[in-house]
C-alpha cells in the first residue's frame, strides 16, 4: 500500500526562468457519493464517478523564480483579479507545501476560466482544483523529472484531493474510484484510480444533462455537510453501504444491467439527501422543482421504458443520466417536459469524458 511519504518531493532543482502551462480539467458526477471525511481529506467511504466532458475549468499557471521561500500568488478569473477565491487557494498551497516544497521558490499567477456559466450553481471546485493540480504537477515534472508516469498521475490526483475531495476524481479516466475498498484493486484513500475493469458498451459516451433548478447560494456548504456526518446517527451504516454499492456497481458496469444501474444510482442520490435531512442540524437542498423533475422522470421511464435516471449532487440541480442510444428521445423529453422546472429554462448537455488535458 502506498503511503503519503511516497509523494513527498525531497530533491528538486530551482528553475531560473519564467514559464507557464495551461490545463483543462472536467467536472465529474458521483454515482456512489462521497459524504463524510476524516482528517486531511481522507474520505469516510469510497465513491465512484463518471468524468464529464463539456463542463470544464481551464487554468493557466505562470511561475516566476523569487529569492525568499514563501507562498505567493496572484489570482485572475477570466482575466480579472478575483480576491474572493484567495482563501481557498491559500489553504490549498498550505496543504500541499510539505509534499511540494518547490512551490515556495516561485511567485505564481493563476488565471482560470470555466466553460459553464459562473453563477450556474455548478460546483467548479472539482474541475478548478483538478486543473490547478495538473499545472503544479507539470511544474514538478520540470524540477523533479525522474519519476514514473504513475507517480505524477497519482500525485496530481492526491493534490487535487487536498483542494477538494471530489476533485481527485477529475484527473484521469472516464470512470473513477476514490477510497480504499475491497472490490476495486489498487483503490486508495489518497487519490482516485481509473476503474480498472472492462465496461459494457451501453455505458460508452453515457449522457448527463444537468438541469439548473436553483442557481442561488446553497444554505449549507458541502464542507459543513461533510462535518455533520461526524456523530450522525446513521453514518456507520451509510459508510458500509457505500462499500457494498461500489461492489454492486462494479458488476453492473461490466454486465450492462441498466435496471440495476438505475436502482442503485437513484437510491444513492436519495440516500445522500436523506443524510442531509437526518443531520443535526438538519437541512434540505432539494427544491420543489427537484421533486417535480424526479416524478416526471419516473413517469416517463414507466411509460416509455427508456432507461433514463437521475442523480443529485449537494444542491437542487438534477443530473439526468441516459445511454447515448436514447439521446434524441431523452433530449426531446428534457426540452418539452423538464426545462420548465429549470431556472430560466436552463440545462447543459454533457457526456462522459476523460480527464485533464494540456492545452
Ligand atoms: C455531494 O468534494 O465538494 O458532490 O472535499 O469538502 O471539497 P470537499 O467536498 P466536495 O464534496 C462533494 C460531495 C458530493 C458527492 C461527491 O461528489 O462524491
Amino acid at each position: 500500500m502506498m503511503n503519503l511519504s511516497t509523494y513527498k518531493t525531497a530533491n528538486y532543482k530551482k528553475l531560473n526562468e519564467k514559464g507557464s502551462f495551461t490545463f483543462s480539467a472536467p467536472s465529474n458526477i458521483a454515482l456512489v457519493k462521497y459524504w463524510g471525511k476524516k482528517e486531511s481529506q481522507i474520505p469516510a467511504n469510497p465513491s465512484l464517478s463518471f468524468t464529464l466532458n463539456h463542463c470544464k475549468t481551464m487554468t493557466t499557471l505562470t511561475y516566476e523564480t523569487k529569492d525568499e521561500k514563501s507562498i505567493s500568488f496572484d489570482l485572475l478569473f477570466e482575466g480579472q483579479p478575483k480576491e474572493s477565491f484567495r482563501p481557498k487557494i491559500q489553504k490549498y498551497f498550505e496543504r500541499i507545501q510539505d509534499l511540494c516544497p518547490y512551490i515556495l521558490d516561485y511567485h505564481f499567477t493563476i488565471d482560470t476560466q470555466n466553460t459553464f456559466p459562473h453563477s450556474s450553481g455548478i460546483a467548479s471546485s472539482a474541475s478548478g482544483m483538478a486543473a490547478l493540480s495538473a499545472n503544479i504537477i507539470a511544474l514538478e515534472r520540470l524540477v523533479n523529472p525522474d519519476q514514473s508516469e504513475d507517480y505524477y498521475e497519482q500525485k496530481a490526483s492526491l493534490l487535487a484531493r487536498l483542494g477538494s475531495g471530489s476533485a481527485c476524481r477529475s484527473i484521469k479516466g472516464n470512470i473513477v474510484v476514490w477510497g480504499e475498498t475491497a472490490s476495486i484493486e489498487n483503490s486508495s484513500d489518497l487519490f482516485g484510480v481509473a476503474f480498472p475493469y472492462e465496461v459494457h458498451s451501453v455505458f460508452n459516451n453515457y449522457q448527463d444533462t444537468i438541469l439548473l433548478v436553483d442557481k442561488g447560494e446553497k444554505q449549507v456548504s458541502s464542507t459543513v455537510g461533510h462535518e455533520l456526518m461526524h456523530h450522525h446517527p446513521f453514518a456507520a451504516k451509510r459508510f458500509e453501504q457505500a462499500h457494498e454499492n461500489i461492489a454492486k456497481l462494479k458488476n453492473i458496469l461490466q454486465s450492462g444491467d441498466l435496471e440495476a444501474f438505475i436502482a442503485l444510482v437513484e437510491s444513492e442520490a436519495l440516500t445522500l439527501h436523506a443524510m442531509m435531512m437526518t443531520s443535526m442540524p438538519y437541512f434540505m437542498l432539494m427544491k420543489p422543482n427537484t421533486l417535480e423533475i424526479i416524478n416526471q422522470i419516473w413517469k416517463f421511464r414507466q411509460e416509455t421504458k427508456v432507461p433514463v435516471c437521475f442523480t443529485l449532487d449537494a444542491g437542487a440541480n438534477v443530473h439526468v443520466l441516459y445511454p447515448e442510444k436514447h439521446k434524441t428521445e431523452v433530449q426531446d423529453f428534457i426540452q418539452n417536459e423538464l426545462s420548465k422546472y429549470c431556472q430560466n429554462n436552463q440545462f447543459i448537455h454533457d457526456e462522459m469524458g476523460f480527464g485533464v488535458k494540456e492545452l
